[in-house]
């Protein structure tokens, strides 16, 4: 038996996302302050004499970005793209929690200590995709800036910061999102940076998360999914409210501890949510 190496995939939050404008390339500029959450994906790694990836779900149809982990790793580091990868999902697919990107990154990061084999791999996970960067780099916070491959890493909040993620019945496209996206869809960007300047200065509460969480694709997701209204009124006539992860449809609420969390999770479940605590950047 080879070595094996174990990696732990967090999803994420965009506390804060903001669209900065429409790159020729046809991708979009962001900037966004992007969190990790204490909900994983578990990944196995070890050397092969073929590339295998085995996952515990479906991940349907269009290129595994597990796989390209590891071609593009190998390209970059000159080897063979040869590994075993095991993945054991906990994260919803097409959520807005990051979870194929950061099983990519854990792909990276592990498969980078198998082979000790030192490239830039922020670098090597731009080649990947648009999340996949703030993975690489293993910041728990970071504002994150371009296409998604300028990674700032901020401080972890003092006092634990506490959740409720509503998981949603339906997917959502990232792409379809974006080609939503209109370019009237603006005024995050304030908010994202008084959220990464209260980060980095340690500054940070619930109340001021819970102020800042704007997102700029929030109204492009919910003309998609007009779900994504319902759920916010319902839990808005609770007294909730409730912010948007990426491109949706993944809702969270912040809360001011755990117990917090706990009362609003409970209401939202009530109210026909789908609402668990989570802590932020654990
Ligand atoms: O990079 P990723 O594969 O996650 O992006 C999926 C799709 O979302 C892209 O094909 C693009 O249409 C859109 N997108 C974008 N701008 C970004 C990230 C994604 O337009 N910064």
């Amino acid at each position: 038996m080879g070595r094996s190496v174990r990696a732990l995939a967090p999803a994420k939050l965009n506390l804060a996302l903001a669209v900065v404008g429409r790159r020729p390339d046809g991708y979009h500029d962001l900037r966004s302050v992007f969190a990790t959450l204490d909900l994983a994906d578990d990944v196995r790694l070890a050397r092969h004499t073929r590339l295998e990836v085995r996952n515990t779900v479906d991940i349907g149809p269009g290129e595994d970005l597990a796989a390209r982990a590891v071609r593009t790793l190998a390209a970059a580091a000159g080897r063979e793209a040869h590994a075993f990868v095991r993945i054991r999902k906990r994260i919803p697919l097409a959520a807005g929690l990051g979870g194929g990107s950061s099983d990519a990154a854990a792909v990276l990061r592990g498969l980078a200590a198998l082979w000790g084999t030192e490239v830039d791999l922020v670098r090597v996970a731009a080649e990947i995709g648009s999340d996949v960067p703030f993975f690489a780099s293993g910041a728990p916070v970071a504002l994150v800036e371009g296409r998604g491959e300028v990674v700032r890493p901020l401080a972890r909040p003092r006092e634990p910061l506490h959740v409720v993620v509503v998981r949603p019945t339906l997917r959502l496209k990232t792409a379809d999102v974006y080609a939503e996206h209109r370019a009237d869809d603006r005024g995050a960007l304030a908010h994202v940076d008084a959220l990464a300047a209260a980060f980095a200065t340690g500054a940070v509460t619930p109340e001021f998360v819970r102020v800042h969480a704007a997102n700029d694709l929030l109204a492009a997701a919910m003309r998609r999914s007009p779900a994504i209204a319902s759920w916010r009124e319902a839990a808005a006539a609770r007294g909730i409210a409730l912010a948007m992860t990426g491109s949706g449809p993944t809702l969270f609420a912040v809360a001011d501890d755990r117990a917090d969390a706990l009362r609003m999770a409970r209401i939202l479940r009530r109210a026909g949510l789908r609402a668990r605590p989570h802590l932020v950047a654990p």
